[in-house]
């Protein structure tokens, strides 16, 4: 047995945020479906964030109270404030990601609310989640930890101290985010060990971005350091609304092909994987879909090395 890498698919969420059409919430589900069916652990289907500026998240609820049916799946969503934490746990979510990030610049166009305040709002929804009857796991990211496209350069102490506030705040598990796709595998090597240095294994995943062609580079950079847990969306889509110069996810398909020749065991079937993308295109016909494996099929020398 290979050693388990931990694949969360984000389409239904940062693939979605941006497309130019919204997928109607049947299909949504039946996507969503069929990525499970292919083996996916953890899916973030959507997000509680207002509708009026991403009108595409405006089903949130509906898709995951049936994403809920589906067995063994981790049903999570992202949620930039308490009131989005409470619309997860009123739905049911299993866990909930939120947004912090590191530059001031991005976290005011993201969330009206600069660093400091966003992350007093998680420590809001640390307290809330915590009083509940029923637990929710509560997975903030740092978001723009590897350069951002309106503030620039992002000191590393910046990212180290973003993260520790968010683990005394008393997170479950924290992410490091490439919203914009700006980080280098040399960069990833540092800011993991340093943010590491800090918070240890409070530290879980990497959620990356293709922009520049770096994602599976950054990725095999944090599986050296360690990381066994990646977020990745079905054929790259992806891109934050109030990131500039954002562009997809690193693509799932290609990430499970990297990992799963590399011998990892992600528990995914690669090609009920790439039939989950006829759905995507179904839903939002107009998006480009992304990623080589998809191109080039499978090659014949692939096989899970058990
Ligand atoms: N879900 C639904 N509606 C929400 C909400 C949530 N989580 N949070 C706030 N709202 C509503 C309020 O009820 C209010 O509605 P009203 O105008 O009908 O009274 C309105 O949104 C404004 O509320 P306010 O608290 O003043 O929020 P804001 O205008 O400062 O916006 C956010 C803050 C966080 C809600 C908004 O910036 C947002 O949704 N950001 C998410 C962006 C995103 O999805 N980025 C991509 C993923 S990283
Ligand atoms: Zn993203």
């Amino acid at each position: 047995m290979g050693e388990r890498v931990r694949v969360c698919e984000v389409g239904p969420r940062d693939g979605l945020q941006m497309a130019k059409s919204i997928m109607p919430t049947a299909i949504k589900a039946k996507w969503i479906a069929a990525i499970a069916a292919a083996g996916v652990p953890e899916i973030e289907v959507g997000s509680f964030v207002s509708p009026k500026l991403i009108p595409q998240m405006a089903d949130t609820d509906q898709i995951v109270r049936g994403a809920l049916l589906i067995p063994g799946l981790t049903v999570m969503a992202l949620v930039p404030n308490l009131k989005g934490a409470q619309r997860a746990y009123e739905a049911g979510a299993h866990g909930i990601g939120i947004p912090v990030s590191v530059s001031e610049g991005h976290s005011r166009a993201n969330t009206n609310k600069g660093t400091d305040d966003q992350v007093a709002e998680v420590r809001r929804i640390v307290e809330w989640v915590r009083a509940q009857a029923r637990p929710m796991r509560i997975e903030p990211g740092c978001a723009t930890a590897f350069g951002c496209s309106i503030d620039g350069r992002i000191p590393v102490a910046r990212v180290v101290r973003v993260a520790t506030q968010l683990a005394e705040a008393g997170a479950d598990a924290i992410a490091l985010a490439d919203t914009v796709g700006y980080g280098n595998p040399a960069l990833v090597h540092e800011v993991v060990r340093a943010v590491r240095g800090s918070i240890g294994d409070k530290l879980t995943k990497l959620h990356l971005h293709d922009t520049c062609g770096l994602g599976l580079a950054n990725a095999l950079a944090g599986l050296e350091e360690g990381i066994r847990s990646f977020d990745s969306a079905l054929a790259g889509l992806g891109g934050c609304p109030f990131a500039p110069g954002a562009s997809g996810n690193i693509v799932t398909e290609d990430l499970v092909f990297m990992l799963e020749s590399m011998g990892f065991e992600t528990g995914i079937d690669l090609a009920k994987l790439l039939e989950a993308r006829a759905l995507l295109h179904e839903g939002v016909p107009t998006e480009a879909l992304h990623g080589q494996v998809s191109l080039a099929g499978i090659p014949r020398t692939f096989r899970k090395v058990a």
